[in-house]
């Protein structure tokens, strides 16, 4: 048996509505198809204002020029996130500060977090890991006390939530992805969710995705011709893009289920081997929040164990794999001059983490081969 580690899948009708889109030859941004979707999103998940982008990374960054992120700016995240979350904040000239996460969910520590704050501090990411939400409350707390900005890097947190909330919908700003390897997707794509902002910033927002003009206006009639009033890019994405993405949104409980299964069957046949020495946890959900199922991981003791149940488990054709370097200690990281910044969970767990294949496509046969293999991993160590 071949098993990859992910399988996008597709429901059957994307090239339906990617059809309907061509023929409408309106493939440009803010077509039929990127208003169903960015409606589909507001109202599902009872959002303010959804602008769909290109990417989770330009929803990031349209955030941060929206609170004005600039040099002499700190900006407080996890270690443990893809670079997006810091460059989003390092090309504005500011400088990302690294917390520490927790050891149950692999979510940054609101407790850190409060140290790390300083004078400089204009804002925290919470990166919402494996779809699974951060301490909302605590950090909610924290933005107030210290009148912080807030903005959710909610790549991995689309159609799940904390408490009675949406992931995306809490702080000041949510940034989706559905990028090809999401639970949703549209190969590339990702959205800028506006929560609780001032009519200013909305619009503020919409000339940004539109490379700095107020085209939007002109389109609705309220001006009478377009033109350069402020900084911007090209986030829009195109709606044939948004096409494939409204056919997955159609199908999302759908997808979420199927992911939930595979998950609680490898928590059900795993968690007993958490008692061992080589392994220290599964993936782990608190209470207080639902999941959307997007990774399932185990943390070994050490690298040497992951390492070796990495490619006993490659030589039966199952690709586990691990991530996240800690952007602290990357090229990239140390290029900028972070040291070890007392992280010591966050390079634990960059080091000892494997992701299990979880995706609609895994049959029942598929999943059971996997847990079977680990079993007899297990019995070795
Ligand atoms: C936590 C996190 N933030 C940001 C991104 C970037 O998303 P995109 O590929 O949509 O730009 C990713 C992508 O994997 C991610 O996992």
């Amino acid at each position: 048996m071949e098993i990859p580690f992910n399988k996008p899948y597709l429901t059957g009708r994307e090239k339906i509505y990617v059809e309907d889109a061509l023929q409408s030859r309106e493939l440009s941004g803010d077509g039929y198809y990127t208003e169903k979707v960015s409606s589909f999103l507001e109202n599902r998940f009872s959002l303010d204002k959804v602008f769909m982008t290109t990417s989770c990374t330009h929803a990031l960054e349209m955030a941060a020029d929206l609170i004005e992120i600039k040099e002499g700016d700190e900006v407080i995240m996890p270690s443990f996130t893809f670079p997006s979350t810091a460059n989003a904040v390092i090309s504005r000239g500011a400088k990302p500060v690294f917390a520490e996460i927790k050891k149950c969910t692999f979510n940054i520590d609101p407790l850190d977090i409060e140290k790390r704050i300083t004078e400089k501090t204009k804002a925290i990411i919470p990166v919402h890991y494996a779809g699974v939400g951060c301490e909302m409350d605590a950090i909610l707390n924290l933005a107030e006390k210290y009148r912080l900005y807030i903005i959710e890097d909610a790549a991995q947190g689309v159609n799940a939530s904390y408490k009675d909330k949406y992931l995306g919908g809490i702080g000041d700003f949510g940034c989706y992805s559905f990028h090809n390897s999401k639970n949703y997707l549209s190969g590339e794509g990702g959205a800028l969710v506006i929560n609780n902002s001032s009519s200013y910033i909305k619009k503020r927002a919409e000339i940004i995705r539109e490379k700095g003009t107020n085209r939007a206006s002109f389109l609705r009639g309220e001006v009478d011709k377009y033109t350069w009033v402020d900084i911007g890019s090209s986030y829009l994405p195109s709606d044939l893009l948004m096409a494939v993405l409204y056919a997955q949104l159609e199908e999302m409980d759908n997808i979420k289920n199927i992911r939930k299964k595979i998950f609680e069957k490898y928590q059900k046949s795993l968690k007993r081997f958490v008692q061992s020495p080589f392994l220290d946890s599964i993936s782990f959900i608190p209470e207080d929040r639902d999941s959307n199922y997007h990774i399932f991981y185990l943390k070994f003791n050490n690298k040497k164990t992951r390492d070796y149940v990495i490619a006993k488990l490659q030589n039966k054709g199952i690709y586990g794999t691990f991530h996240y370097i800690p952007l602290h200690s990357s090229p990239m990281g140390k290029k900028l001059g972070y040291k070890a910044e007392n992280l010591d969970l966050t390079m634990d767990v960059g080091s000892t983490i494997l992701r299990l294949p979880i995706y609609p496509d895994l049959s029942d046969e598929e999943s059971t081969y996997i847990i079977k293999n680990i079993t007899e991993v297990f019995k070795e160590l």
